[in-house]
């Protein structure tokens, strides 16, 4: 498959078949992953297969994300955080270019996929996965044969509009104190430490939020 092709054709997938992904394709994803560039080519990348019934459960309680109880394979990427560029976040770059060649690999194989992090607060997270404190979790993938592939997406601006030579030269229209997003933040702060119960009440909000990217 060209990979023009791939990289503009490929759409979040939130809805899959039953039938199970075979080992030998879950290998070439990770292996897709494990080719990506990473920071002082550190390669600290680890991938967590998620098959147990019951670890499944413990993830879903902490989730709104309607489709990943039905993914066939779920994968959560963690990386080291041991990095000394902090200034740069680097191992969650680095991470984010594995995710990317999986999500290219799983999709020309024919695959579906989508990240998650509408995950449990990240301490849970550890928790559940017996993840060590050296290691952060980047994203969880669902993967799966589509059942509903949403269509291309628009980009939003023209490649001109994004494109500037030697300086920031955009509109930077944003107010300096954003009292949405604030109020924002603040929600998503506490939805993520709300108990298990009470997430699932919000179940209908997030599966509205979530249906409205998958146009
Ligand atoms: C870092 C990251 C986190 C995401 N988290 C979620 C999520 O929690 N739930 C979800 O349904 N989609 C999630 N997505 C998928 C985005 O909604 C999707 O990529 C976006 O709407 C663009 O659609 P496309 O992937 O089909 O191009 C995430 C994507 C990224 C890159």
């Amino acid at each position: 498959m060209d990979l023009f092709e791939a990289i503009k054709n490929r759409r979040s997938i939130r809805s899959f078949e039953d039938r199970p992904v075979p080992e030998d394709l879950i290998k070439k994803i990770i292996e897709a992953g494990q080719w990506a560039p990473s920071a002082c080519n550190r390669q600290d990348w680890k991938f967590i297969i998620i098959d147990s019934k019951e670890v499944k459960e413990k993830l879903l309680k902490g989730t709104t994300a309607y489709f990943v109880g039905k993914a066939p394979l779920l994968i959560l990427v963690v990386y080291s955080n041991r990095t000394d560029n902090l200034e740069y976040k680097d191992h969650l770059l680095s991470a984010a270019m594995a995710i990317q060649n999986m999500q290219l690999a799983a999709y020309a194989s024919g695959l579906g996929s989508c990240c998650v992090n509408n995950l449990p607060i990240k301490s849970g997270l550890r928790k559940i996965l017996n993840i060590p404190r050296h290691y952060d979790p980047v994203s969880l993938i669902c993967f799966g044969y589509p059942r509903v592939v949403p269509k291309p997406l628009r980009r939003k601006e023209q490649l001109t509009e994004i494109i500037s030579w030697n300086s920031f030269n955009f509109k930077d229209d944003f107010p300096a104190i954003d009292l949405k997003l604030q109020v924002k933040r603040i929600i998503r702060y506490i939805y993520y430490r709300l108990p298990a119960s009470l997430k699932k009440l919000l179940d209908p909000v997030a599966r509205k939020f979530e249906k409205r990217f998958d146009k």
